[in-house]
């Protein structure tokens, strides 16, 4: 049986585990018009701290491997963090903005899209910027910290390990109506997925490689249940779904008054680790989620999904250059920036 971390989302972690001993006994085992406005993609440099920090990734190493052995759920944690930064208004940490008091204008935190992100990930970023902070003051922003944190992580858990650029600075603002329509839902069309990647200069191989990060981590119930039981007003259950993963959900997530901190693993296989099962899954009805399993059924990703699934070397090398590509979009660079002492303020 996995151990899991003494953290407050420990539990429902622990309802996670029965559906994968279930599945598998072996396991035991910017606003409307930012969304629709591209921001432009700035150069970043390998080499950009070079003189001023030199021993960044070091330092930010030394951090992530901590968590990761004190708490693996750091790992999807931060990956999906770092998603979220990106996709809303660009990678400059608007994400780690934290909610100021009550009347004070909403940041993108406060919206219900960003409410169950992970507080591991929050934490990690913390406590790298502090360390960093002490060694190289005032030089280092936030927003390349969560970037070489997410690589470190999917490295950890079993990933790729790629070179991150740098040179992103942290925004002025976290507009919490920029939000909803930057993010995609789980429910969302096949051409909506293709449509708000292509917003963000991503093609249709990035959205099937990058949604391989659902390799790892869990999902709540209220994102797939309405593939269990009365799929799209049919009475019955999204037929794409295979019957013994069906049932391990529904014994999880029943149709009314379910305890709503109850999670799903995304790869009911191997949900800690980095690895292309996730692909395999999808071609055996295994996506837990609508859109992970609309990868399969669009003719449009298909092919992409099988070519994923059969060699790993691949997905590894098509992820590490989408989360490239991603994490390049809408960064800040001069005036435009700030430098943040603490990633959940904005600098005065
Ligand atoms: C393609 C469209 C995508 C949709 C609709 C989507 C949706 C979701 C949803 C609903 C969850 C579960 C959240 C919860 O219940 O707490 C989730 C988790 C996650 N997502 Fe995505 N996602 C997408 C793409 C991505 C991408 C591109 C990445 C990263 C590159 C990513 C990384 C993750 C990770 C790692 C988790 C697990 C988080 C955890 O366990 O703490 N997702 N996603």
């Amino acid at each position: 049986m996995a151990s899991y971390p003494a953290s407050a989302s420990a539990l429902s972690r622990c309802a996670a585990v029965l559906i994968l001993f279930f599945l598998n006994n072996a396991w035991y085992a910017e606003c409307y018009a930012a969304a629709r406005k591209t921001p432009t993609r700035h150069p970043l440099s390998l080499d950009f701290y070079a003189k001023t920090c030199p021993q960044l990734d070091q330092f930010v190493a030394s951090v992530t491997r901590q968590q990761f052995q004190t708490s693996p759920v750091s790992s999807p944690a931060t990956i999906r963090l770092f998603f979220h930064d990106c996709f809303v208004g660009g990678c400059d940490g608007s994400i780690l903005i934290a909610p100021g008091p009550r009347g004070s204008p909403p940041v993108e935190r406060d919206m219900p899209e960003n409410r169950n992100l992970g507080p591991e990930g929050f934490e990690t970023i913390n406590q790298a910027k502090a360390l960093v902070e002490s060694k190289c003051p005032g030089v280092v922003s936030c927003a390349d910290i969560l970037a070489i944190a997410a690589r470190d992580f999917v490295h950890l858990a079993g990933g790729p390990y790629y070179a991150v650029k740098k040179g992103r600075r942290d925004s002025r603002v976290s507009q919490a109506a920029w939000v909803k329509f930057n993010l995609p839902r789980s429910n969302s069309t096949m051409d909506e997925l293709i449509g708000l990647f292509a917003k963000k200069g991503l093609s249709q191989e990035d959205l099937v490689a990058l949604s391989g990060a659902h390799t790892i981590g869990f999902s709540h119930c209220h994102h797939f249940l309405g593939r269990l039981y009365d799929f799209q007003g049919t009475r019955r259950p999204d037929p794409a779904i295979n019957p013994r993963l069906l049932k391990a959900l529904q014994m999880s997530c029943p149709p009314y008054g379910g305890n709503t901190d109850v999670v799903a693993p995304f790869d009911v296989q191997t949900p800690f680790s980095f690895d292309h099962a996730y692909y395999g899954n999808l071609q055996s009805q295994m996506g837990l989620l609508l859109t992970d399993q609309a990868l399969f059924l669009d003719p449009r990703t298909r092919p992409v999904v099988q070519t994923l699934a059969k060699d790993k070397a691949k997905f590894f090398a098509s992820f590490a250059a989408g989360m490239d590509k991603m994490g390049s979009f809408g960064v800040k660079k001069g005036r435009r920036g700030e430098h943040r002492m603490d990633c959940t303020r904005h600098s005065v």
